[in-house]
C-alpha cells in the first residue's frame, strides 16, 4: 500500500513540473502566465514566445504524462484502480502544480501523453481530428474541448478498454472541459485568442 500511495504522490509531482514556466523563464526571463491567456501550456507559449519554445513545452508536457503512466504501470501492472489514481494525480498536478503556486495549465498535453501511451490508436486519431479542428477554426481551445467530448466514444468503439480505465478517461475528459470554462466564456463573448503565426505579448 505504501508503494501505491508513493506512486500517486510521485505522479502528482511529475504532473506538477511547470514546463511552460521553466521554458518561459529560460527563453525570455518571463512568467508566461502574465501574458496571453495566462495559461501555463504550449498554446500560450506559442502565442507569447513562438513555435520553438511551444514545441519544447508540448514535448515536455506529453513526456510528463508518458513518464507518469509508464512508472505507474511498471510497478502496479494490472492494478487498474491505482494506475488510474496515478493518472488522475498527474493530470491534476499539471493544472494545480505545487511547484508553480497551484496555477498551471489546462492538462491537455499531459493527458494526451497518458492516453497516447495507453491507447495509441484512438489517441492518434483524436490528434489528427484536433489538428483539423485547429486548421478550420484557428482556436486551439475548440479543438481541445471537442476532442475531450469525442474521445470516450472513439475509445469505447476502437479499443474496448477495461471499465476502470474507461471511467478514468471520462473523468479526465470532463476535467479538461472544466479547465476550459474560461475559454468557453471567451468563445461565447467572441474574445477567444486565435492561433497565430505572430508572437503577441
Ligand atoms: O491546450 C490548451 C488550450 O486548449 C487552450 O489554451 O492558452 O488558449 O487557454 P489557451
Amino acid at each position: 500500500m505504501f508503494l501505491k500511495i508513493l506512486l500517486v504522490i510521485l505522479s502528482y509531482l511529475i504532473g506538477s513540473i511547470p514546463s511552460a514556466l521553466i521554458v518561459g523563464k529560460l527563453w525570455k526571463g518571463i512568467d508566461v502566465r502574465n501574458y496571453g491567456s495566462g495559461n501555463l501550456g504550449a498554446t500560450n507559449v506559442l502565442r507569447v514566445l513562438g513555435w520553438g519554445p511551444a514545441v519544447i513545452v508540448a514535448v515536455m508536457d506529453v513526456g510528463k504524462g508518458i513518464l507518469a503512466v509508464y512508472l505507474a504501470q511498471s510497478f502496479l501492472h494490472s492494478d487498474y484502480l491505482f494506475v488510474l489514481l496515478c493518472v488522475i494525480a498527474a493530470v491534476i498536478g499539471h493544472s494545480f502544480p505545487i511547484f508553480a503556486g497551484f496555477r498551471g495549465g489546462r492538462s491537455v498535453g499531459v493527458s494526451f501523453g497518458i492516453l497516447f501511451y495507453l491507447f495509441p490508436k484512438s489517441s492518434l486519431i483524436i490528434f489528427f481530428i484536433a489538428i483539423i479542428i485547429v486548421a478550420v477554426t484557428q482556436y486551439k481551445s475548440v479543438a481541445s474541448i471537442t476532442s475531450a467530448l469525442i474521445y470516450p466514444f472513439l475509445l469505447y468503439h476502437i479499443e474496448k478498454p477495461p471499465m476502470e480505465y474507461f471511467i478514468g478517461v471520462i473523468l479526465v475528459c470532463l476535467f479538461i472541459i472544466y479547465r476550459h470554462i474560461p475559454n468557453i466564456k471567451r468563445l461565447i463573448k467572441g474574445e477567444e485568442h486565435k492561433i497565430s503565426w505572430k508572437v503577441r505579448r
